[in-house]
């Protein structure tokens, strides 16, 4: 009779134990791995939802709030990647630092600016620049906040005259409390600007230059001829001459210079068409025959056999070979030889028009394609040089998709090519 309970007890414990270890300790389980792994950053693993107590409701509670975390921690590394992106993107120099003046992030071009060999985290910006200012400028923003500006001039192996930046330095202020984490310092590269700044002061003295010298002989004849009486026969006639080939010198200078304008500004378009280029030599001697006898200057041509027909607008092709004649004309001796060709470079067709004239000295040789440039200012512009004519033939080979060079020896002759594109 007795012990007849002694199996219930037993049963009845361990069904006790089994409840306390699934609806229990189990959930208890879960619950401290679940913080864990919260805890660590970690995507919680899979898990059972059974409790007793509420713990069931825990359970889910803390796994929609890992789930929260998480999908906040994604788009926090997102955001951070795309600002990453961004900052790396930009041509400024851009380099956070932190409260204690450590680099913390530096783009690619703050890299290039300064030659740096890698990306400068961990250290300071006096390390990394060598620019005192700069590195005054940051420990000023940090602690007294304010944006502020800097102008530096940071001298380079390449450029000695220094490359010139704009620094901009803006505090970083948190959202909630307002305290200052770092400084934001850009870097603005002057340097192109400055000198574009430059180009064009130097072609306005240039051009003012040039304009002076032919309105002035206007002004002093003109006020010559006021008195009638100072004026007969021939010197009347000589005077006439003067006013008239100033009047030419300033038309073909305007003239130029639009021409140059419209041509760099886009405005000029040209119409190819496939043309022989011993054809195109032939019209250029016999339209310049007669000028060249007048100076008993030879004119041969020195045409290759068999060269591709060429993709040229015979009007523009027609101004290159103008300019480049007209200098050959200018410079070749009475009674030397000016040879005009053409022969194969590479894919293109290279033609040329050689002298036997003074040559160009190789410390100016780099210079002559440049607008206004002439070799001997006062010689040249006697001679009725502006020195457009070279860079209106740059651009307009550079229009055909070409390019010009020249070979010069003092002396001995000059030789200017161009080269155009064959038309198949
Ligand atoms: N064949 C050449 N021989 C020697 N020097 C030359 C020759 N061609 C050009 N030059 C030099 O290059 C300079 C620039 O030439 P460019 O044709 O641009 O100007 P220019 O002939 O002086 O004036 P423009 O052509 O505008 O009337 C010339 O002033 C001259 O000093
Ligand atoms: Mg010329």
């Amino acid at each position: 009779m007795d012990g007849w309970w002694t199996p219930l007890i037993v049963v009845a414990v361990m069904v006790g134990v089994a409840w306390a270890w699934t609806m229990v300790y189990r959930p208890l389980l879960q619950v401290r791995r679940l913080v864990k792994e919260l805890a660590e950053g970690k995507e919680p693993s899979g898990f059972v939802a059974r409790g007793a107590w509420g713990m069931e409701e825990v359970i889910v509670n803390l796994d929609k709030l890992s789930e929260r975390i998480h999908g906040l921690s994604s788009r926090a590394e997102r955001e951070k990647y795309n600002l990453r992106t961004i900052i790396g993107s930009l041509s400024e120099g851009v380099v956070i630092t932190d409260p204690e003046g450590i680099i913390r992030l530096a783009n690619r071009s703050f890299l290039e600016m300064f030659g740096l060999p890698s990306f400068p985290i961990g250290q300071t910006f006096m390390e990394t620049t060598r620019l005192p200012e700069v590195a005054r400028a940051v420990e000023l923003t940090h602690a007294e906040g304010g944006g502020r500006s800097l102008e530096i001039r940071r001298p380079t192996p390449e450029q000695p005259e220094g490359r010139i930046f704009a620094v901009n330095f803006a505090p970083i202020v948190e959202g909630g409390s307002g305290e200052r984490s770092g400084v934001v310092t850009v870097f603005y590269d002057l340097s192109k600007i400055r000198k574009l700044e430059n180009v064009r002061s130097e072609f306005i003295t240039n051009l003012s230059h040039e304009l002076r010298t032919p309105l002035s002989i206007l002004a002093g004849y003109l006020e010559t001829m006021e008195d009638p009486a100072m004026l007969k026969g021939a010197e009347r006639r000589e005077v006439m001459e003067v006013l008239r080939r100033n009047c030419e010198r300033l038309t073909g200078l305007v003239n130029d210079l639009l021409e140059l304008s419209r041509i760099e500004s886009g405005q000029v378009q040209i119409r190819v068409q496939p043309r022989r280029p011993a054809e195109i030599l032939e019209e250029v001697r016999s339209d310049w025959k007669r000028a060249f006898a007048g100076k008993r200057v030879r004119v041969e041509l020195e045409c290759e056999e068999g060269l591709p027909e060429v993709n040229s607008d015979p009007l523009r092709i027609g101004q290159v070979f103008a300019n480049l004649m007209d200098n050959a004309l200018r410079f070749a001796p009475p009674g030397s030889l000016v040879s005009l060709g053409a022969r194969l470079s590479g894919r293109q067709v290279e033609f040329f028009v050689r002298d036997e004239g003074e040559g160009i000295p190789d410390d100016k040789i780099g210079r002559i394609f440049e607008r206004f440039f002439r070799v001997d200012e006062g010689r040249t512009r006697e001679r009725g040089g502006t020195g457009l004519g070279l860079s209106i033939v740059k651009h307009l080979v550079h229009l055909h998709g070409g390019g010009v060079r020249v070979e010069s020896q003092q002396g001995r002759g000059t030789t200017m090519f161009f080269s155009i594109n064959p038309s198949r």
